[in-house]
């Protein structure tokens, strides 16, 4: 998007290594004017009335595809929801062929959630219709990372940041199998800050810090040191074949963020947590519902803010080059 001109030319949204500086602050200050909708006693505004989107999730999900449908409601677009368990795929439908038959029916935006990494890119590259991507496996979740980065810019001032640069951002736990970790180790680092990944040796992906660009610890207590954001990240278990943790007891004892943990953080640290959150094996209950320093809940509410201007600028409300 050009400043002033309204022009956005990005079709997809498949990763955040797509999305530029400028992009981002255009979906953040779009998603900021779309809370005060949120806020209003008739949430409705007419901005997507003729649009299109279809919402297709092939694996679980309550904050994604519930913010997207409503995101989608909230601005007037007809909005289907695809049960994948009462589809044809149930039949054998291959995902390229489930994907033509729905662009045949002309919508605007394809919203997919689906357990292949790199299935978005693939399906980008043959099909017309835009493509959301709202999770690939363990490659990347954008729209999440979004409303992530939207949550830190709400909580600068508290934290005492002026901006992004030179922000240290901690990520903790299952970095192997998560994309929302990819995505903002991605988005954040666009923005300058610095990103730690901190979690067992079994749970970190090889070269991670040639790969992504950010330090790895091992430790939590030396890993949180200092950092101004904590996120913590679910043990993702569907993903797991075989032990990559000895127990879940012992996994809390170690790398489950309690409130001694979360002190060796700046005094001001926020912690977040893309959910579902499991209590008493990522994170202790009291740190996941302290005031003061949690965020978590308004994650999800700037996920439907965000969610919203992302369907705003890939549904083509604002211009579209070439
Ligand atoms: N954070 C996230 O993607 O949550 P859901 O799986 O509930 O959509």
């Amino acid at each position: 998007m050009t400043s002033g001109t309204q022009v956005w030319d990005r079709k997809h949204l498949i990763s955040m290594s797509d999305v530029t500086r400028d992009e981002i602050g255009h979906i953040l200050e779009t998603a900021a004017s779309m809370r005060e909708v949120n806020r209003r006693e008739i949430k409705k505004v007419p901005t997507l009335r003729g649009k299109t989107v279809i919402n297709l999730f092939y694996e679980n999900s309550t904050r994604t595809r519930t913010s997207f449908e409503l995101a989608g409601k909230r601005m007037s677009a007809d909005v289907i929801n695809v049960s994948v368990s009462t589809s044809s795929v149930a039949k054998g439908e291959t995902l390229l062929d489930t994907l033509e038959t729905l662009q045949a029916m002309t919508p605007d935006l394809l919203v997919l959630r689906h357990p292949e990494s790199g299935a978005h890119a693939f399906l980008s590259r043959n099909l017309d219709t835009s493509i959301i991507n709202a999770g690939d496996g363990r490659h990347e979740h954008p729209t999440q990372s979004l409303l992530d980065i939207l949550t830190i810019k709400d909580q600068l001032p508290l934290i005492g940041k002026r901006g992004f640069e030179g922000l240290k951002v901690a990520i903790c736990g299952d970095l192997l199998n998560s994309r929302v970790a990819r995505s903002n180790a991605i988005g954040l680092k666009t923005l300058g800050a610095h990103v730690r990944w901190i979690g067992p040796p079994t749970l970190i992906p090889a070269q991670a810090e040639e790969a992504f660009g950010v330090e790895v610890f091992h430790d939590m207590d030396v890993g949180l040191e200092d950092v101004d954001v904590v996120m913590i990240l679910r043990l993702q278990r569907e993903r797991m074949q075989g032990a990559f943790i000895p127990s879940v007891r012992e996994y809390f004892e170690f790398w489950g963020l309690n409130r001694q943990r979360l002190a060796k953080a700046q005094p001001n640290a926020i912690v977040m947590h893309p959910g579902p959150m499991n209590r008493g094996v990522e994170i202790a209950s009291d740190v996941a519902d302290d005031p003061e320093r949690s965020v978590i809940r308004h994650q999800v509410g700037n996920g439907l803010a965000v969610r919203m201007a992302v369907l705003y600028h890939f549904a083509g409300s604002s211009v579209r080059k070439g």
